[in-house]
Protein backbone atom coordinates (compact mmCIF):
# COMPACT_ATOMS: atom_id res chain seq x y z
CA UNK A 1 0.00 0.00 0.00
CA UNK A 2 1.33 3.23 -0.99
CA UNK A 3 -0.01 6.72 -0.29
CA UNK A 4 1.70 10.31 -1.48
CA UNK A 5 0.98 12.35 0.34
CA UNK A 6 0.91 15.36 -1.82
CA UNK A 7 -2.85 16.43 -1.49
CA UNK A 8 -4.84 14.44 0.78
CA UNK A 9 -8.17 13.11 -1.27
CA UNK A 10 -11.64 12.94 0.65
CA UNK A 11 -14.65 11.61 0.10
CA UNK A 12 -16.70 13.21 -2.90
CA UNK A 13 -12.88 14.27 -4.57
CA UNK A 14 -13.19 13.81 -8.08
CA UNK A 15 -10.52 11.89 -10.05
CA UNK A 16 -9.62 11.42 -14.11
CA UNK A 17 -8.68 8.16 -14.98
CA UNK A 18 -8.09 6.53 -18.53
CA UNK A 19 -11.80 5.18 -18.23
CA UNK A 20 -12.79 8.71 -17.34
CA UNK A 21 -13.36 10.91 -13.91
CA UNK A 22 -14.20 8.73 -11.01
CA UNK A 23 -15.42 10.16 -7.47
CA UNK A 24 -13.91 9.15 -3.45
CA UNK A 25 -17.46 7.71 -2.41
CA UNK A 26 -18.08 6.44 1.13
CA UNK A 27 -17.49 2.58 1.33
CA UNK A 28 -20.38 0.51 0.36
CA UNK A 29 -21.68 -2.30 2.69
CA UNK A 30 -19.88 -4.91 -0.01
CA UNK A 31 -16.76 -3.19 -0.01
CA UNK A 32 -16.82 -3.29 3.65
CA UNK A 33 -17.09 -7.10 4.10
CA UNK A 34 -14.31 -7.83 1.28
CA UNK A 35 -12.38 -5.53 3.47
CA UNK A 36 -13.14 -7.14 6.44
CA UNK A 37 -12.62 -10.39 4.99
CA UNK A 38 -8.81 -9.47 3.64
CA UNK A 39 -8.46 -8.28 7.12
CA UNK A 40 -9.34 -11.73 8.92
CA UNK A 41 -7.32 -13.30 6.03
CA UNK A 42 -4.27 -10.82 7.46
CA UNK A 43 -3.49 -9.01 4.09
CA UNK A 44 -3.61 -5.64 3.74
CA UNK A 45 -7.01 -4.40 2.48
CA UNK A 46 -8.64 -1.51 1.49
CA UNK A 47 -10.56 -1.25 4.65
CA UNK A 48 -7.63 -2.11 7.16
CA UNK A 49 -6.57 0.49 9.17
CA UNK A 50 -2.80 0.10 8.56
CA UNK A 51 -2.18 3.42 7.08
CA UNK A 52 -0.47 6.37 8.79
CA UNK A 53 -2.89 8.98 9.68
CA UNK A 54 -1.98 12.16 7.85
CA UNK A 55 -3.26 16.22 9.11
CA UNK A 56 -1.68 19.67 8.83
CA UNK A 57 0.58 20.90 11.80
CA UNK A 58 1.25 24.34 10.41
CA UNK A 59 3.16 26.69 8.12
CA UNK A 60 6.54 27.45 7.70
CA UNK A 61 7.65 31.64 7.49
CA UNK A 62 7.88 31.02 3.70
CA UNK A 63 4.29 29.17 3.85
CA UNK A 64 5.42 26.26 2.83
CA UNK A 65 2.35 23.15 4.87
CA UNK A 66 3.83 21.23 6.98
CA UNK A 67 2.45 18.08 7.35
CA UNK A 68 1.80 15.66 10.83
CA UNK A 69 1.62 12.19 10.51
CA UNK A 70 0.37 9.60 13.31
CA UNK A 71 1.76 5.67 13.52
CA UNK A 72 -0.07 3.37 16.10
CA UNK A 73 -0.21 0.30 17.30
CA UNK A 74 -1.96 -2.40 19.17
CA UNK A 75 0.22 -1.88 22.22
CA UNK A 76 -0.53 1.82 22.85
CA UNK A 77 2.36 3.47 20.94
CA UNK A 78 1.57 6.10 19.28
CA UNK A 79 4.91 8.22 17.43
CA UNK A 80 4.42 11.55 15.62
CA UNK A 81 6.56 12.86 12.62
CA UNK A 82 6.40 16.02 10.68
CA UNK A 83 7.60 16.78 7.23
CA UNK A 84 9.45 19.87 8.51
CA UNK A 85 13.08 18.19 9.16
CA UNK A 86 11.70 14.79 9.81
CA UNK A 87 11.16 15.34 13.00
CA UNK A 88 9.82 13.19 15.85
CA UNK A 89 8.22 15.56 17.37
CA UNK A 90 6.24 12.79 19.57
CA UNK A 91 6.37 9.28 21.40
CA UNK A 92 3.89 7.93 23.81
CA UNK A 93 4.45 4.75 25.30
CA UNK A 94 2.84 3.04 28.29
CA UNK A 95 4.63 3.04 32.07
CA UNK A 96 4.82 0.10 34.21
CA UNK A 97 0.35 0.07 35.14
CA UNK A 98 -0.09 0.34 31.09
CA UNK A 99 -0.44 4.60 31.96
CA UNK A 100 0.68 6.39 28.57
CA UNK A 101 3.04 9.41 28.06
CA UNK A 102 4.73 11.13 26.07
CA UNK A 103 8.68 10.73 26.34
CA UNK A 104 10.09 12.76 24.24
CA UNK A 105 10.60 17.06 24.17
CA UNK A 106 9.16 19.12 21.51
CA UNK A 107 7.20 21.76 20.35
CA UNK A 108 3.41 22.43 19.35
CA UNK A 109 3.94 24.54 16.46
CA UNK A 110 5.88 25.00 13.48
CA UNK A 111 7.57 28.51 14.55
CA UNK A 112 9.02 26.58 17.60
CA UNK A 113 11.05 24.18 15.19
CA UNK A 114 12.16 27.12 13.19
CA UNK A 115 13.13 28.97 15.82
CA UNK A 116 14.84 26.46 17.77
CA UNK A 117 18.26 26.00 18.44
CA UNK A 118 17.98 22.48 20.45
CA UNK A 119 17.21 20.54 17.44
CA UNK A 120 14.37 18.75 19.61
CA UNK A 121 13.41 15.03 17.64
CA UNK A 122 15.66 16.50 14.14
CA UNK A 123 16.75 14.21 11.74
CA UNK A 124 20.11 15.65 11.84
CA UNK A 125 22.40 16.21 8.39
CA UNK A 126 24.55 16.08 6.45
CA UNK A 127 26.89 15.50 9.66
CA UNK A 128 25.93 14.80 12.70
CA UNK A 129 27.70 16.87 15.03
CA UNK A 130 30.83 18.89 15.27
CA UNK A 131 33.35 19.42 12.23
CA UNK A 132 36.40 21.32 13.64
CA UNK A 133 36.84 24.59 12.48
CA UNK A 134 33.98 23.94 10.14
CA UNK A 135 36.64 22.18 7.35
CA UNK A 136 37.72 19.15 6.41
CA UNK A 137 39.72 18.18 3.09
CA UNK A 138 38.48 15.25 0.76
CA UNK A 139 40.66 14.16 -2.86
CA UNK A 140 42.78 17.10 -1.92
CA UNK A 141 39.96 20.15 -1.71
CA UNK A 142 39.36 21.98 0.95
CA UNK A 143 35.41 22.30 2.18
CA UNK A 144 34.25 25.52 4.19
CA UNK A 145 31.34 24.51 6.16
CA UNK A 146 29.54 27.55 8.34
CA UNK A 147 30.68 27.58 11.83
CA UNK A 148 27.12 27.73 13.64
CA UNK A 149 28.67 26.50 17.28
CA UNK A 150 31.86 28.66 18.65
CA UNK A 151 34.78 27.83 15.75
CA UNK A 152 33.12 24.45 14.74
CA UNK A 153 30.07 22.98 12.72
CA UNK A 154 27.60 21.79 14.48
CA UNK A 155 24.66 18.97 13.07
CA UNK A 156 25.24 20.05 9.79
CA UNK A 157 25.37 23.52 9.67
CA UNK A 158 23.06 26.87 9.91
CA UNK A 159 20.50 24.93 7.88
CA UNK A 160 20.78 21.54 8.35
CA UNK A 161 18.53 18.71 7.79
CA UNK A 162 16.60 18.94 10.50
CA UNK A 163 14.95 22.21 9.32
CA UNK A 164 14.37 21.44 6.14
CA UNK A 165 11.07 19.93 4.68
CA UNK A 166 11.04 16.20 4.25
CA UNK A 167 8.52 14.55 1.17
CA UNK A 168 6.41 11.73 2.76
CA UNK A 169 4.94 8.43 1.65
CA UNK A 170 3.11 6.05 3.60
CA UNK A 171 4.84 2.49 3.18
CA UNK A 172 2.54 1.12 6.16
CA UNK A 173 2.00 -2.70 5.47
CA UNK A 174 -0.05 -5.54 7.49
CA UNK A 175 2.85 -5.98 10.06
CA UNK A 176 3.66 -2.14 10.71
CA UNK A 177 2.55 1.42 10.00
CA UNK A 178 6.05 2.86 7.87
CA UNK A 179 6.71 6.20 7.12
CA UNK A 180 9.48 6.94 4.84
CA UNK A 181 10.26 10.42 4.15
CA UNK A 182 12.97 12.22 1.82
CA UNK A 183 14.96 14.99 0.93
CA UNK A 184 18.00 15.98 -2.02
CA UNK A 185 20.03 18.03 -0.18
CA UNK A 186 22.02 19.88 -3.17
CA UNK A 187 25.25 20.13 -4.10
CA UNK A 188 27.30 22.89 -1.77
CA UNK A 189 24.87 23.07 0.75
CA UNK A 190 26.02 24.02 3.66
CA UNK A 191 29.28 23.89 1.95
CA UNK A 192 29.16 19.90 1.14
CA UNK A 193 30.42 18.22 -1.77
CA UNK A 194 28.06 16.53 -3.84
CA UNK A 195 24.12 16.25 -4.61
CA UNK A 196 23.03 13.43 -1.76
CA UNK A 197 19.59 11.76 -1.80
CA UNK A 198 19.01 11.00 1.56
CA UNK A 199 16.02 9.07 3.24
CA UNK A 200 14.90 8.14 6.62
CA UNK A 201 11.89 5.47 7.70
CA UNK A 202 9.97 5.28 10.56
CA UNK A 203 8.39 2.10 11.17
CA UNK A 204 6.16 0.91 14.08
CA UNK A 205 5.17 -2.85 13.99
CA UNK A 206 1.69 -3.36 15.30
CA UNK A 207 2.75 -5.70 18.21
CA UNK A 208 5.67 -4.71 19.66
CA UNK A 209 6.43 -0.84 20.87
CA UNK A 210 9.95 -0.30 19.10
CA UNK A 211 10.50 2.78 16.76
CA UNK A 212 12.53 1.50 14.07
CA UNK A 213 14.60 4.62 12.06
CA UNK A 214 16.53 3.50 8.95
CA UNK A 215 18.67 5.98 6.68
CA UNK A 216 19.83 5.65 3.37
CA UNK A 217 21.81 7.57 1.24
CA UNK A 218 23.57 8.40 -2.30
CA UNK A 219 25.55 11.18 -3.71
CA UNK A 220 27.30 11.96 -7.38
CA UNK A 221 30.36 13.46 -5.83
CA UNK A 222 32.26 12.01 -2.72
CA UNK A 223 30.80 13.44 -0.17
CA UNK A 224 30.83 13.01 4.12
CA UNK A 225 27.81 11.56 5.63
CA UNK A 226 26.46 10.91 9.47
CA UNK A 227 22.66 10.85 10.10
CA UNK A 228 21.09 10.59 13.51
CA UNK A 229 18.14 11.50 15.43
CA UNK A 230 18.57 14.01 18.10
CA UNK A 231 15.33 13.06 19.99
CA UNK A 232 15.54 14.09 23.49
CA UNK A 233 14.09 12.30 26.09
CA UNK A 234 12.23 12.02 29.52
CA UNK A 235 11.25 8.27 30.31
CA UNK A 236 9.15 9.96 33.66
CA UNK A 237 6.77 11.90 31.08
CA UNK A 238 7.57 14.77 33.50
CA UNK A 239 9.25 17.32 31.67
CA UNK A 240 9.32 19.68 34.80
CA UNK A 241 11.66 16.69 36.13
CA UNK A 242 15.58 16.58 35.41
CA UNK A 243 16.36 13.12 34.23
CA UNK A 244 19.30 12.82 36.59
CA UNK A 245 17.59 9.51 38.47
CA UNK A 246 17.54 7.84 34.87
CA UNK A 247 19.72 5.16 35.07
CA UNK A 248 21.78 4.39 32.42
CA UNK A 249 24.08 1.86 30.62
CA UNK A 250 25.92 2.41 27.65
CA UNK A 251 27.68 -0.77 26.34
CA UNK A 252 30.59 1.07 25.46
CA UNK A 253 34.67 0.38 27.39
CA UNK A 254 36.08 3.73 25.57
CA UNK A 255 34.71 7.33 24.73
CA UNK A 256 36.38 10.11 22.66
CA UNK A 257 37.49 12.82 25.21
CA UNK A 258 37.18 16.30 24.05
CA UNK A 259 38.82 19.78 23.60
CA UNK A 260 37.52 23.03 25.22
CA UNK A 261 35.35 23.12 21.61
CA UNK A 262 33.94 19.64 22.71
CA UNK A 263 36.25 18.57 19.11
CA UNK A 264 37.39 15.27 19.94
CA UNK A 265 41.24 14.93 20.53
CA UNK A 266 41.54 11.51 18.37
CA UNK A 267 42.41 9.83 21.26
CA UNK A 268 40.48 6.78 22.71
CA UNK A 269 40.24 6.99 26.14
CA UNK A 270 39.06 3.65 28.53
CA UNK A 271 36.19 4.32 30.65
CA UNK A 272 37.10 2.14 33.50
CA UNK A 273 37.81 3.86 37.13
CA UNK A 274 36.13 7.11 35.37
CA UNK A 275 32.66 8.60 35.64
CA UNK A 276 32.42 7.64 31.61
CA UNK A 277 32.10 4.11 33.07
CA UNK A 278 28.15 3.11 32.31
CA UNK A 279 28.86 -0.44 31.79
CA UNK A 280 26.62 -1.22 34.73
CA UNK A 281 23.39 0.57 35.39
CA UNK A 282 24.16 3.90 37.17
CA UNK A 283 22.43 6.94 37.52
CA UNK A 284 22.67 9.17 35.36
CA UNK A 285 23.01 12.26 38.19
CA UNK A 286 25.15 9.83 39.97
CA UNK A 287 28.75 11.40 38.91
CA UNK A 288 27.95 14.29 36.98
CA UNK A 289 29.51 16.96 39.37
CA UNK A 290 32.74 14.82 39.96
CA UNK A 291 35.91 17.09 39.14
CA UNK A 292 36.53 15.12 35.90
CA UNK A 293 38.21 17.86 33.35
CA UNK A 294 36.14 15.65 31.15
CA UNK A 295 33.22 16.34 32.44
CA UNK A 296 34.00 19.78 33.08
CA UNK A 297 34.66 20.72 29.16
CA UNK A 298 31.36 18.98 28.26
CA UNK A 299 29.18 20.42 31.08
CA UNK A 300 28.02 17.16 32.08
CA UNK A 301 28.14 14.12 29.55
CA UNK A 302 28.37 15.44 26.05
CA UNK A 303 30.94 12.56 24.46
CA UNK A 304 30.54 9.84 21.95
CA UNK A 305 30.99 6.67 23.62
CA UNK A 306 33.08 3.85 21.43
CA UNK A 307 30.29 0.97 21.02
CA UNK A 308 31.66 -2.71 21.92
CA UNK A 309 29.78 -4.49 18.83
CA UNK A 310 30.08 -7.98 19.14
CA UNK A 311 30.54 -7.91 15.14
CA UNK A 312 31.04 -5.75 12.93
CA UNK A 313 28.06 -5.38 10.87
CA UNK A 314 23.73 -6.22 12.23
CA UNK A 315 22.06 -4.58 14.84
CA UNK A 316 23.70 -4.41 18.25
CA UNK A 317 22.80 -3.34 21.69
CA UNK A 318 24.12 0.62 22.65
CA UNK A 319 22.30 1.53 25.31
CA UNK A 320 19.62 1.34 28.29
CA UNK A 321 17.84 3.26 30.43
CA UNK A 322 15.49 2.62 33.01
CA UNK A 323 13.31 5.31 35.11
CA UNK A 324 12.45 4.07 38.43
CA UNK A 325 9.42 5.69 38.79
CA UNK A 326 7.35 5.24 35.98
CA UNK A 327 9.17 1.42 35.23
CA UNK A 328 9.77 2.59 31.27
CA UNK A 329 13.10 0.89 30.42
CA UNK A 330 14.14 2.16 26.43
CA UNK A 331 16.60 -0.01 24.79
CA UNK A 332 18.74 1.82 21.57
CA UNK A 333 20.18 -0.89 19.63
CA UNK A 334 21.74 0.07 16.27
CA UNK A 335 23.94 -0.62 13.41
CA UNK A 336 26.42 2.88 14.53
CA UNK A 337 29.79 2.86 16.26
CA UNK A 338 29.30 5.81 18.34
CA UNK A 339 26.42 7.35 20.40
CA UNK A 340 26.76 10.33 21.89
CA UNK A 341 25.28 10.78 24.97
CA UNK A 342 23.85 14.42 25.93
CA UNK A 343 22.61 15.11 29.41
CA UNK A 344 21.13 17.89 28.19
CA UNK A 345 23.49 20.64 29.52
CA UNK A 346 22.44 23.25 27.37
CA UNK A 347 18.63 23.62 27.88
CA UNK A 348 18.47 26.38 30.43
CA UNK A 349 13.96 27.02 30.45
CA UNK A 350 14.21 29.36 28.02
CA UNK A 351 12.41 26.74 25.23
CA UNK A 352 8.84 26.81 25.87
CA UNK A 353 8.06 23.11 24.81
CA UNK A 354 5.11 21.55 24.21
CA UNK A 355 2.11 22.66 26.28
CA UNK A 356 4.51 26.02 27.47
CA UNK A 357 6.30 23.32 28.94
CA UNK A 358 9.85 25.23 30.20
CA UNK A 359 12.65 23.27 30.01
CA UNK A 360 14.98 23.44 32.43
CA UNK A 361 18.74 22.52 32.70
CA UNK A 362 18.71 18.46 32.08
CA UNK A 363 15.62 18.00 31.70
CA UNK A 364 16.19 15.58 28.83
CA UNK A 365 18.73 13.43 27.33
CA UNK A 366 19.99 12.19 23.98
CA UNK A 367 21.50 9.20 23.03
CA UNK A 368 22.81 9.98 19.39
CA UNK A 369 23.64 6.53 17.22
CA UNK A 370 26.55 7.76 14.95
CA UNK A 371 30.08 7.62 13.40
CA UNK A 372 32.50 9.98 15.50
CA UNK A 373 32.34 13.19 15.59
CA UNK A 374 34.96 15.27 12.91
CA UNK A 375 35.60 11.75 11.84
CA UNK A 376 36.66 14.03 8.25
CA UNK A 377 39.59 15.51 9.99
CA UNK A 378 40.74 12.02 12.46
CA UNK A 379 42.31 9.23 9.98
CA UNK A 380 41.85 6.96 12.94
CA UNK A 381 38.68 7.14 13.44
CA UNK A 382 35.98 5.10 10.89
CA UNK A 383 35.62 6.83 7.62
CA UNK A 384 32.24 8.84 6.86
CA UNK A 385 33.18 9.00 3.35
CA UNK A 386 30.54 8.32 0.81
CA UNK A 387 31.34 7.85 -3.05
CA UNK A 388 29.24 7.65 -5.50
CA UNK A 389 27.59 4.46 -6.77
CA UNK A 390 27.96 3.40 -2.53
CA UNK A 391 24.94 3.21 -0.91
CA UNK A 392 24.58 4.81 3.36
CA UNK A 393 22.75 2.69 5.53
CA UNK A 394 22.49 3.06 9.39
CA UNK A 395 19.61 1.69 11.36
CA UNK A 396 18.50 2.42 14.64
CA UNK A 397 15.76 1.20 17.14
CA UNK A 398 14.32 2.54 20.14
CA UNK A 399 12.67 -0.36 22.33
CA UNK A 400 9.98 0.55 25.17
CA UNK A 401 9.32 -1.90 27.95
CA UNK A 402 8.48 -1.75 31.90
CA UNK A 403 9.62 -2.90 34.30
CA UNK A 404 7.72 -3.99 38.18
C1 LIG B 1 24.72 17.59 20.56
C2 LIG B 1 25.97 18.27 20.94
C3 LIG B 1 25.73 19.15 22.12
C4 LIG B 1 24.62 20.13 21.85
C5 LIG B 1 23.40 19.40 21.41
C6 LIG B 1 22.33 20.36 20.96
O1 LIG B 1 24.40 16.62 21.46
O2 LIG B 1 27.03 17.39 21.19
O3 LIG B 1 26.91 19.82 22.47
O4 LIG B 1 25.02 21.03 20.86
O5 LIG B 1 23.69 18.53 20.35
O6 LIG B 1 22.12 21.39 21.85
Amino acid sequence: MVNVYLTRPVIGDVFRSSKGPFVIRRPSILSAFIALLLLAAGLPGKGAERKVQVSEFGKTKEGTTVYRYVLTNAKGAEAVVISYGATLVSLKVPDRSGKTADVVLGYDTVDGYEQGTSYFGGTIGRYGNRIAGGQFTLDGKTFQLPKNDGPNCLHGGTRGFNKRIWKAIDRSNASAQILELSYTSEDGEEGFPGTLAARVTYSLPAETNELRIEYSASTDKDTVINLTNHSYFNLAGDMSREILDHQLVLHAREFTPVDSTLIPTGALRAVSGTPFDFTKATAIGARINQDDEQLKLGKGYDHNWVLARMDKGGLQPAAEVYEPTSGRILEVLTTELGIQFYSGNFLDGNAKGKGGQAYGHRTGFCLETQHFPDSPNHSNFPSTVLKPGQTYRSTTVLRFSTRK
